[in-house]
């Protein structure tokens, strides 16, 4: 691989960034700064931003008393604050309120207009649409898919629409985006959520309003041959992929494009697999490479919401661990893919256990014996174990953060075992005490052990860069030092837990 571009979804600014949001842009955060230590630091893009159009902010604006370019400024802020001070090192801010970006969704949209499907029809074409439709989720809802009457997600009631629209010739795009799925050229994982897209496009889907009538949404962008229409979020939102590497001409979409890896939560899913790879047919464009779904979770076991007050801010995260350990406790958790629940009571005993315990305690350990036993100065040749690599290549970060944590483990537990400070007693007084070993034979022991913990600390360090970029900086320099000394502060300061 010679260049990687990873995407985030962009988030609606409808409200502050919580730690659903900071879980997806962690995920992306760890896998530019993997790619940046194999390709270098050029030839990585990392994308996030807000999705800034649409009914749900237009309404949110309403309700706070501002007008939506106000109350989407303050809010994009929040976003670009969060991952500052998570140190979330991504290259470029979209907004879907900017000049650019809007601009490059109305030549989109006019290329759009004038194409052709695989079968020779038009891409765009006027209709009538009648049915529900969920501000919440921003998209059209069936019937059935509806609970009491109300869309189960956003429990409310849908709006009952009916409007000219324009719609886009979806049907004719889905047995080449099937054909694409099941060769792999596009990359579905997990395999559940492939087979789930491959499901939905043999039941058929249906073609799709690109527009909404000004009369039901007034914030967004002009669709640019019809005036009593908005261009759907959705469209505008999908676009930033491209709009921010400046499609068609700039040098970074030439560089960057196809993507290869669009992250997001299972619930936009459908919108990414069918409709943006059709979008991209009909401009004539690549198709992304891969796409990553991620579970949903819950934190003690229920949906994260206002109501309940169980959102947690990752700001206070971050007050409390500082970015680097916020984010190890946020992606040790669960696996990837899965749906799973977050138990804040847990991440103490987790920083405890993994950081002060586990790595912090190996780092002192080893540090301080080199330092007592070998006036600090100890010959290794420092090869790269790439530990974790194969897992996070896939995308398996917890597996591996583990492949990391059981070299700390058996690290740990050989210092127990082999007692290098009875070596080392020998050493001073000169005399055999291990089991008859002779001085020589115990100071080569001796040398041996901390040349293999000093080699494995070097990988660790290496190895948890992606990650925790600051902390693994900071162990680097202490052991490839001319004299290595033991930190003078502990790496991980010990929590108490009440
Ligand atoms: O859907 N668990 O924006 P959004 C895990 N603007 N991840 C979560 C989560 C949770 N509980 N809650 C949110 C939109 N996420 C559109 C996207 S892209 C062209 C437009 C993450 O603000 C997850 O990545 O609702 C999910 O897909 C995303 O936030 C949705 O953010
Ligand atoms: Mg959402």
């Amino acid at each position: 691989m010679e260049k990687f571009y990873i995407t985030t979804p962009i988030y609606y600014v409808n409200d502050k960034p919580h730690i659903g949001h900071a879980y997806t842009t962690i995920i992306a955060d760890v896998l530019a700064h993997f790619w940046r230590t194999q390709i270098g630091e050029d030839n990585v893009f990392f994308l996030t931003g807000t999705d800034e159009h649409g009914a749900k902010i237009a309404e949110a604006a309403e309700k706070n008393n501002i007008s939506p370019q106000k109350f989407t400024d303050n809010i994009s802020t929040l976003f670009k604050e969060a991952w500052h001070n998570l140190e979330i090192s991504n290259d470029y801010f979209v907004r879907t309120t900017d000049e650019n970006h809007k601009k490059i969704v109305v030549d989109i949209l006019k290329t759009l207009k004038q194409a052709k499907t695989p079968q020779g029809n038009d891409v765009l074409y006027e209709g009538e649409y009648e049915g529900l439709y969920c501000i919440g989720c921003e998209k059209f809802i069936t019937a059935s898919e509806l609970v009491d009457d109300k869309c189960p997600d956003h429990n409310k009631v849908p709006e009952k629409l009916s409007e000219k629209n324009w719609f886009f010739k979806l049907s004719d795009f889905l047995p080449s985006i099937k054909e694409k799925i099941e060769s792999g050229e596009l990359i579905i994982y997990p395999e559940g959520r492939k087979k789930e897209v491959l499901g939905l496009i043999k039941q058929g889907v249906p073609d799709i309003s690109i527009s909404r009538s000004n009369k039901s949404v007034s914030w967004g962008i002009d669709i640019p041959w019809d005036k009593d229409q908005k261009t759907y979020v959705w469209v505008d939102a999908l676009s930033n992929y491209i709009t921010a590497l400046e499609y068609p001409a700039g040098e970074n979409f030439k560089k960057f494009w196809p993507a290869d890896v669009h992250l997001m939560g299972l619930e936009i899913l459908k919108f990414h697999t069918l409709l943006w790879p059709a979008m991209l047919m009909a401009l004539g464009v690549e198709l992304p490479k891969s796409m990553y779904i991620h579970g949903f979770f819950t934190i003690d076991g229920k949906k994260m919401s206002k109501t309940l007050g169980n959102v947690i801010d990752p700001n206070e995260l971050v007050n409390q661990y500082g970015a680097e350990v916020s984010k190890y406790l946020i992606l040790s958790q669960f696996a990837f893919g899965a749906e799973s629940d977050i138990k804040i009571e847990d991440f103490p005993i987790k920083y405890n256990a993994d950081l002060v315990n586990g790595l912090g305690n190996l780092v002192n350990r080893v540090t301080n014996m080199v330092e007592q036993y070998m006036d600090g100065k100890i010959d290794v040749d420092f090869k790269d174990m790439n530990l974790g690599h194969e897992e996070l290549k896939q995308l398996h970060f917890r597996e591996a953060l583990l492949t990391i944590w059981q070299v700390i483990a058996k690290d740990n537990s050989l210092i127990d075992q082999e007692k290098p400070w009875v070596l080392a007693k020998d050493k001073v007084n000169g005399e055999a005490r291990d089991g008859g070993l002779g001085h020589e034979a115990n100071k080569e022991k001796l040398t041996k052990i901390l040349q293999e913990l000093t080699l494995d600390l070097y990988n660790i360090a290496l190895s948890l860069k992606p990650f925790m970029p600051k902390k693994s900086k900071e162990i680097l320099d202490i052991i490839t030092a001319k004299q290595i000394k033991k930190p003078s502060e502990p790496l991980f300061p010990r929590l108490q837990i009440k």
